[in-house]
């Protein structure tokens, strides 16, 4: 099998937003996607953005569809040395109920893989994991294998999950979320809530 990630850069990906994160909570703490648009929403849109410019379009490529990121299925994380929220070997399928279908963006503001916990992929058995700088994100299909890599080390992150627009059914088509429609003079994020558009913004 090949490499089961996607490497990204994500230029928006800045120590200042890093360090708006840090604040927001304790070392070893997360919270969700939606949670932190709601404290911060200038941060949550600033993330978005990111999502929208780099990373939403591999997304679209890998489904050949557009994908819509649910709010509330996003995790923002905050390890330290000390207290590193290990994960142990698991798929993401279950974020993704009932069709199963989607992909996470995992989005390091650290440096990871030697000094702070990147993650680890088991593909067919072989062990892979990424040596991505700050600023980076690592796109996976749900079904792959991984875990939190097993050293300590400080390091913030957050995580998109993302499915198809057609595989939204139910609580999929009113929860929070974000996804990326053309326009008039090019792409825009468009933030919908219970079924309504609440916000455009455009793509830059
Ligand atoms: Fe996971």
């Amino acid at each position: 099998m090949s490499v089961p990630y996607t490497a990204i850069p994500v230029p928006r990906a800045t120590p200042h937003v890093r360090r708006h994160i840090a604040s927001l909570m304790p070392g070893g703490g997360k919270m969700k996607f939606s949670e932190l648009c709601l404290t911060r929403p200038r941060v949550g849109h600033e993330l978005l953005m990111g999502w929208a410019d780099r990373l939403f379009p591999h997304a679209y490529k890998a489904f050949g569809e557009p994908v819509a990121t649910v709010y509330a299925i996003g995790t923002v994380r905050y390890n330290t040395a000390e207290q590193t929220d290990f994960h142990q070997w698991h798929t993401d399928d279950w974020f993704f109920e009932p069709h199963c279908t989607g992909v996470t963006f995992w989005l390091t503001f650290d440096d990871v893989g030697v000094s702070a916990p990147s993650l680890e992929f088991d593909a067919d058995g072989e062990s892979h994991v990424p040596v991505v700088p700050a600023g980076t994100a690592l796109m996976f299909n749900s079904k792959i294998k991984h875990r939190t890599q097993q050293i300590s080390g400080e390091r913030v992150s957050v995580e998109f999950r993302c499915a198809p627009l057609s595989v939204r059914t139910g609580n999929w088509l009113t929860a929070a979320q974000a996804t990326v429609e053309s326009g008039p003079s090019g792409p825009e994020l468009v933030v919908s809530y219970q079924g309504n558009v609440i916000g455009r913004a455009a793509v830059d």
